[in-house]
Order: structure tokens, then C-alpha cells, then sequence
């Protein structure tokens, strides 16, 4: 049993780690890049990026940890999910990528919907209604607006699967980020060759899906040299960063749920069937575990909200946590304290790129509320932090209302490293949260997944009860999370006052 790696490919950065045979982390590095936004709802990203994050970081990996190349036995790769990448006959990069809280798809769902015979028919065939974030829409909105580049396509692949192919030459991906393609019988766990045949789509530009545990390719000549680790290296299917982070957090069976503020909110639960929801509430998809399932309700900018402001509206705290040299998100919050909880009726809609869970509208916009004369800047940041948390708790109700178990909620991301989000999680969500040892999440999930896939660990469960515990618990505060119970209905209710003049509001921006 060896080292293994898990590169994790997100949307601001990748990060890279480092584990031993019992789970301890050795080294990891992560490497920054940008994400553009060409116009109004667009959202894209050159892949050469990824490649190039993934080439460094797992160079300072090897470094850090003083590996050698041969003790590298398993990798896996995990990353955004829903990702568009259209390669041609070549396997050149044909144009950016199309990222996963892009909006531009709105006519292609409402296509897909009616090529399939309606939304129920959809939903019983590949899980889920289609969402402007997923790949298929994607695939079509190429097709129907950019015909040079689609007569170029020959593969179309998710973004981690983009850097196992020039990890290791080979086209393949996973069920668990193939689930968010829309193209993924996900009950049976196989491409549909039925939604492909309605959408006269050719199944041959999608690639081989294997388990996310099992071996998919072998570190290539040319992946060897990019980046210093052997030839024939294994690289096991991995998963898309929700899965795999949910792995990384231990939601492996009924019961804990996992609640991730990275750009994206993410609440997930583990379901032992694949269920069947025609109203396609929540996203559904195969879990990273054999013979399991998820559904997750997304918040397309949750910590997305807050980086949002750290950059265009907290420069100054920016500025004072560089010259003290410590993190500006701390700064931040140590402000947003100063404001009680409610932040003094101010509200804050974080659709700041249209949002999923629960309203399905490419046209949501951001908002503060509630402004008066005596707000501030710790109002503004507390109200953020509030809205995210609020825009999750919409995902748990409806995980709660579908009858899932829930006994533990689970902190990860950004929102699990925050005493002050933590509180306010624990108090808008009514519920008492915890986080666990492992704060890696994706990374660490699918660097567990190869130590499964090459012989560490006989299941993903068992290699999860070895390595993960929970560490500490934010109990709710009783009074306040009373409070919020009463301020939730007027946070629900802002959204439906407004939807009809986000749309306009969209149209104005758009000329
Ligand atoms: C999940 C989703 C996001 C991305 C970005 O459905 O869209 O969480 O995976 O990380």
C-alpha cells in the first residue's frame, strides 16, 4: 500500500494532496486561476488552466512530501462538475470551456424538455429535469449557435476528465460526475442511449464510464514528464467535487448530511436507491460509492457571495489583512460580528449568477434589502454570510420534506473554518453542525478512492470509518435560531416579490 494523490480541479484553484496508506495527509499545494465572464450569465474557462494548476501542484506535492515518483502507487481526480469541454478529432481544445453556473442555456433545456416527451419522461430517464448548468444543454447551445465549432467536436468531457486525458491519453470519466451531464441513466449507471438517440446526439463523443473507484488509465509518457510522476501510474475514475467531497466527509451511508460552502453551496445526502422525484426538486445523481446514490441541492454562489464582496467591496480589509498578514476572510468576519444576527432586517439574495436549488431561474440576481441609515459595513458582510446560509437552508428543507435521514450535519468548506458562519449555519439551520478532521473535502475524498481502487482499502466506507472522525460540534442557539425561524419566511419571500423584475432587469442589462 502506497501514496496516493487527489487532485481536485475547482473553479478558482486546483489543489492537490498527498495521503499515506492510513489516510494522513503528507503535502498539498493549490494553484489560483481566473474564471471569465465574456457577458451578462456567461461563464467560461480555458482547460489549459486546469492542466497547467495540476503540472504544478503535483510537482510541489512530490516536493514537499520528499516523495519519490515510484511511491506514488494510485491518483485520483476530482473537479467542478457539469463542465463543458469539446475537444476535436485531435484532441485539441476547440473553444473555453463552458463552467457549471453558466446561464446561457435556458432555449436548450426548454428543447431537451420536448425532444424528450416532458419533463417527467426526462426525469425517468436520466434522473433530473435539465438545468441551464448541465453539459447537454451546453452541447446543444453549441450545436444550435456556434455550427463551426460543433462540426469540429469529436469528445466532449467534464473538466477533471479533460485533465486525466492529458494525464494519461485516454478519454474516460465516472458515474458520479457523469450524473450531472443530464446524459447519465443514473437508476442503471450507463449512458442513456435513449435521451442520446432524442437529442440526436452520437453517443461516441461521450467516453468510457467506469465506477469511481475503479482503475480508468495509466499515467501516460507524456503525463510522466509534465509532471514527474511514473509511467503507468494508476488514475482511478474519481468523482465530481460533490461526490467526492461528500466522500472526503464521510456521507457514505443514511443519516449525515454534508453542508460545503466553496463558490457553490452544496447541501448532499447519500440515498441507498436512486428515487424518483417528477418535479426533479433536488439533483440527483450516483454517488461515489458502488450501488449508492445522492441528492444535493445547489446554491450556485454561496462562498461565491462572499468572495464576491472580499473582492469588490472589501478592499480595505483586503489591504489590512496583507500588512498583517493574515487572511482577509477572518477580517471580514471579525466585522460582520459586530452586527447581530438579522443584521438589523437587512437581507441579502445571493443569485448573484441566477440560482439553482430551489427556484431554477438563470435570471436571479444578487440583492441587499432592507437598507436603512444606520446600516454598515458589519451589517452588509453579516447579511451576506445570513443569505448564503439562508439559500442553503431552502436545499435542506427539501431534503427534509423528501423524507431523507438526517441525524448529523456536517460543515465543509470555507463555511467550516469560520466560528461566525459556523454559529449562524448551526442557527439557520436549526440544527446542531459539526466538522470533521479532514477539511480537504474533494481532494481528500478521491485521494481515498484511488487508495480503494489500488488495494488500501476494500470499500469506500470502510476506507472513510478508517480515516474520518467528527472533531468538534457548534451546538444551535435556541433563541437564535427562534429568531430565524421568523426571519426565513421574509427571505422567501423576497424572491418571489422580485423574480418578475429580475427578469426585466436582465433584459435591460442585455440591451
Ligand atoms: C454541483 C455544482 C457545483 C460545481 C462547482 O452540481 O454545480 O457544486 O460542482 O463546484
Amino acid at each position: 500500500m502506497g501514496v496516493t494523490l487527489g487532485i481536485d480541479i475547482g473553479t478558482s484553484g486546483t489543489k492537490t494532496l498527498a495521503i499515506d496508506a492510513t489516510g494522513a495527509i503528507l503535502a498539498s499545494a493549490s494553484a489560483e486561476y481566473r474564471c471569465d465572464y465574456p457577458r451578462p450569465g456567461w461563464s467560461e474557462q480555458d482547460p489549459e488552466l486546469w492542466w497547467q494548476a495540476t503540472r504544478s501542484t503535483v510537482k510541489a506535492v512530490i516536493a514537499k512530501a520528499g516523495l519519490k515518483p515510484g511511491d506514488v502507487t494510485g491518483i485520483g481526480l476530482s473537479g467542478q462538475m457539469h463542465g463543458s469541454v469539446f475537444l476535436d478529432a485531435n484532441g485539441k481544445v476547440i473553444r473555453p470551456a463552458l463552467l457549471w453556473n453558466d446561464q446561457r442555456t435556458a432555449a436548450e433545456c426548454a428543447e431537451i424538455e420536448a425532444r424528450a416527451g416532458g419533463r417527467e419522461a426526462l426525469v425517468r430517464m436520466v434522473g433530473n429535469i435539465a438545468l441551464t448548468g448541465f453539459t447537454a444543454p451546453k452541447v446543444l447551445w453549441l450545436r444550435n449557435h456556434e455550427p463551426e465549432n460543433w462540426a469540429k467536436v469529436r469528445q466532449v468531457l467534464l473538466p477533471k476528465d479533460y485533465v486525466r486525458y492529458r494525464l494519461t491519453g485516454t478519454y474516460a470519466t465516472e458515474v458520479s460526475d457523469a450524473s450531472g451531464t443530464l446524459l447519465l441513466d443514473v437508476a442503471n449507471r450507463r449512458w442513456s442511449k435513449e435521451l442520446l438517440a432524442k437529442l440526436d446526439l452520437d453517443p461516441a463523443l461521450l467516453p468510457p464510464c467506469f465506477e469511481s473507484f475503479e482503475v480508468s488509465a495509466q499515467v501516460s509518457t507524456i503525463g510522466a514528464e509534465a509532471t514527474g510522476l511514473l509511467v503507468g501510474t494508476p488514475v482511478v475514475g474519481g468523482g465530481g467535487d460533490q461526490p467526492a467531497g461528500a466522500v472526503g466527509n464521510g456521507i457514505v451511508r443514511p443519516g449525515a448530511v454534508s453542508a460545503t460552502m466553496g463558490t457553490s453551496g452544496v447541501v448532499f445526502a447519500h440515498t441507498s436507491e436512486p428515487g424518483f422525484d417528477p418535479l426533479g426538486r433536488l439533483q440527483r445523481g450516483c454517488h461515489a460509492v458502488p450501488g449508492a446514490w445522492h441528492v444535493m441541492g445547489v446554491v450556485l454562489s454561496a462562498g461565491g457571495s462572499f468572495q464576491w464582496y472580499r473582492n469588490n467591496v472589501g478592499q480595505s480589509e483586503v489591504e489590512a489583512a496583507k500588512a498583517r498578514g493574515v487572511d482577509p476572510y477572518f477580517l471580514l468576519t471579525d466585522e460582520a460580528a459586530l452586527a447581530g444576527p438579522g443584521a438589523e432586517g437587512l437581507f441579502f439574495l445571493p443569485y448573484l449568477t441566477g440560482e439553482r436549488t430551489p427556484h431554477f431561474d438563470p435570471d436571479a440576481k444578487g440583492a441587499w434589502i432592507g437598507l436603512t441609515v444606520r446600516h454598515g459595513r458589519p451589517h452588509l458582510i453579516r447579511a451576506v454570510l445570513e443569505g448564503a446560509t439562508y439559500a442553503m437552508r431552502d436545499s435542506l428543507e427539501l431534503i427534509r420534506e423528501m423524507g431523507v435521514t438526517l441525524t448529523e450535519i456536517r460543515l465543509s468548506g470555507g463555511g467550516a473554518r469560520n466560528a461566525l458562519w459556523k454559529q449562524i449555519q448551526a442557527d439557520i439551520y436549526g440544527q446542531d453542525v459539526c466538522t470533521i478532521n479532514a477539511s480537504e473535502g474533494p481532494a481528500f475524498g478521491v485521494a481515498l478512492l484511488a487508495q480503494v481502487g489500488t488495494g488500501g482499502f476494500s470499500s469506500v466506507p470502510e476506507a472513510c470509518d478508517a480515516t474520518i472522525r467528527v472533531v468538534e460540534t457548534t451546538p444551535k442557539d435556541a433563541k437564535v435560531a427562534s429568531f430565524y425561524d421568523r426571519a426565513y419566511p421574509i427571505y422567501r419571500g423576497l424572491y418571489v416579490d422580485l423574480k418578475a423584475s429580475f427578469k426585466a432587469m436582465g433584459e435591460l442589462a442585455n440591451g
